[in-house]
């Protein structure tokens, strides 16, 4: 090919990006949002409580408060909520001290006030901290009747916190420019350490926005570059970097274990890291 033609075909490429770049800045940069001021836990760790059910399970809800853990991550469809409660209950842990999360399937949208008021109940509480979408609606217009009723639920005080799990930063932004306002919290996937510096991210911090991680145990971040680095360096297990990686991304991470063993180191290794950051 001769020369000239490749030279134009470069050119018009670099334009092209430059302008898919520019529109997107344009895009994300025109939301009217107010950011949000995140909470004092927004760096800590939750305890995940899928699958903590029966008396075993319960047990092991207990060990994690015994070990610190404040934060508590529950959903009604783990169908634990009442276990899970009464675990809080007896604990006679101070309200203000706890935080308590649950999530509503898309399934019960049009229930959303109704389930909110059992779950607080279960837990002896007038107020939840965070309320969110359990996953996505088929249809945009629901994810929107839904956010709006979550605003309500924010307004009138019955939770402090609401937002939607599994989301992408396109759903946020429509969010923001159909409501005026951006969910104050997320719980998604890491899918991938790179993650908690990536776009999702950068957007998150910029809105004030709390992003919770399950998954970081998973393989493919224990074994990143990144968390064998960090890991060595610090003289901690691969599990403990990952953690703390995610808090210094200014993240928390949730994370369910059935090993007392665990619930103990993982805290530890999150609560040392943080005394050692201030
Ligand atoms: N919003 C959503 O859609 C969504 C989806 C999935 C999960 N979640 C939440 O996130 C929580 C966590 O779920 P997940 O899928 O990330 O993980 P998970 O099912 O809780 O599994 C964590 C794994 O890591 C292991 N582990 C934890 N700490 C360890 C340590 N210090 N040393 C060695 N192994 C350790 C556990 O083993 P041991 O049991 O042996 O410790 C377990 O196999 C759930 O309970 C739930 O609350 C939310």
């Amino acid at each position: 090919m001769k020369l000239w033609i490749v030279t134009v075909i470069v050119i018009v490429a670099v334009v092209i990006a430059g302008l898919v770049i520019w529109l997107s800045f344009k895009k994300s940069s025109s939301l009217n949002c107010t950011p949000w001021t995140m909470p004092s836990w927004s760096q800590s760790i939750a305890y995940g409580t899928y699958n903590r059910k029966g008396s075993r399970g319960t047990k092991l809800v207990s060990q994690a408060l015994d070990a610190g853990f404040r934060i508590i991550d529950n959903a009604m469809c783990y169908g634990n909520e009442e276990e899970v409660g009464a675990i809080i209950r007896e604990s006679k842990i101070p309200r203000g001290e706890m935080v308590l999360i649950t999530k509503v399937p898309p399934s019960h949208i049009g229930r959303m006030e109704e389930k909110l008021a059992t779950t607080a109940e279960l837990y002896g509480t007038s107020y939840m901290d965070v309320y969110m979408l359990h996953d996505q609606p088929d249809h945009f217009e629901d994810t929107i009747a839904a956010w709006k009723r979550l605003l309500r639920l924010h307004d009138k005080g019955k939770v402090k916190l609401v937002g939607m799990t599994n989301v992408s930063q396109a759903i946020l932004e429509k969010l923001g420019k159909a409501t005026g306002k951006l969910p104050m919290i997320i719980e998604n996937s890491l899918r991938s350490v790179e993650d908690l510096e990536g776009s999702l991210a950068n957007f998150c911090k910029k809105y004030g926005i709390v992003r919770l991680y399950f998954g970081v145990t998973k393989e493919r971040n224990l074994t990143h570059p990144n968390v064998v680095t960090y890991a060595r360096s610090h003289n901690i297990s691969p599990h403990c970097a990952i953690l703390r990686i995610v808090q210094e991304a200014g993240a928390i991470p949730v994370v369910g274990s059935a090993n007392e063993r665990h619930i103990i180191d993982n805290w530890r290794c999150v609560y040392k890291g943080k005394q050692e950051q201030d």
